[in-house]
């Protein structure tokens, strides 16, 4: 039966399957549906949602419409959300969905290995890494009362995990702030902030998970983060390389924009500079709508020998 709902997680992540293959995989999820770790997002909105950020256009309308225009990126698996969540506490949105998506469907990169979370909010990977076996999940917040929600994230959901034998995953919450990596992990994960990354430079928090994380990396760790089609995956990828790192695309899933990025002016004016200097790469439209890509990056640490001596 686990087998079976890790199998039927990754067919249906892969968003080149054809409708066929969508339709079979959907149908094999359904039929593990009371063992596997089951994630729709309208039952994640049943908490209320109104941080600052997570503007409240992700709506149960919304979610429906990305439901019916992109059907084959959802999994079979569910979370439930504690209902006391709410005010800061982070809730999903298209990056967060696509980055646990990539937790379940490749368990593989977090099995047995010392995983370091940035940002965990609610804990939707968090508990996607102790279901992927993690040997140890340090959960990193801005501060400790948003951890709260992430224990009870993985209180309500722990049935699910013990149907699943659970882990042993160590898990440790800790107060640090983003960029400031005290740790050494095999894998670091996260969803870092891109829209509205209240930094002068969008794209802030992506290169410097590039910079930094290659210290904080054991020998062959891996970094795993998602990210936009509007925040310049072919760069990502570069900037990767040139710290050496092997960086690939693991899973992608396409959305419709949220409300907010329209109302940004500035942001406007960057995506299409973007989309014209990559000959329409940011984004494309669906029915007249505007249509992002979310792009899960997996990049191993390669071996660095420096060429200077001084
Ligand atoms: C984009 S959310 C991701 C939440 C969750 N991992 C997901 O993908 O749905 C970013 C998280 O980082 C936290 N955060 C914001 N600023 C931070 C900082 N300076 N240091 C550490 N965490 C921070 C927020 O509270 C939030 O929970």
């Amino acid at each position: 039966m686990r087998g079976s709902a890790f199998i039927a997680g990754r067919v249906a992540g892969r968003c080149q399957l054809t409708a066929a293959e969508a339709a079979a995989a959907s149908l094999a999820a359904s039929a593990v549906a009371s063992k596997a770790v089951y994630h729709d997002p309208t039952v994640l909105r049943k908490a209320p949602m109104h941080h600052q950020l997570v503007e409240a256009d992700i709506t149960k309308e919304w979610r429906r419409a990305q439901l019916e225009a992109f059907p084959s990126k959802y999994h079979g698996y569910r979370l439930a959300v504690p209902e006391s969540a709410s005010g800061d506490d982070w809730f999903p949105t298209p990056h967060g969905i696509t980055c646990t998506d990539a937790c379940f469907a490749f368990p593989e990169i977090f099995r047995g290995k010392d995983v370091v979370e940035l940002g965990g909010g609610i804990g939707n990977q968090t508990i996607l890494l102790i279901h992927a076996q993690a040997r140890s999940v340090t959960v990193t917040e801005i501060d400790d009362s948003r951890h709260n929600q992430n224990r009870a994230m993985l209180e309500l959901n722990k049935g699910l995990l013990h149907n699943l034998d659970g882990t042993g995953s160590v898990v440790t919450y800790i107060v640090q702030d983003w960029m400031r990596f005290k740790f050494r992990a095999d894998v670091i994960i996260t969803n870092p902030p891109f829209c509205m990354s209240g930094q002068p430079r969008r794209r802030h928090f992506i290169d410097a998970l590039c910079h930094l994380s290659r210290d904080a990396l054991t020998e062959d760790g891996k970094l795993v983060f998602s990210q936009s089609s509007m925040a310049d995956v072919e760069q990502t990828l570069q900037t990767l390389k040139e710290y050496a790192f092997d960086a690939k695309i693991i899973l992608s899933a396409d959305f419709y924009w949220r409300d907010y990025y329209a109302k940004d002016e500035k942001f406007l004016e960057e995506v299409d500079e973007l989309q014209q200097r990559t000959g329409g790469k940011a984004y494309y439209t669906k029915g007249g709508k505007r249509v992002e890509r979310i792009y899960v990056v997996e990049a191993t640490k390669k071996p660095f020998e420096p060429n200077l001596k001084h």
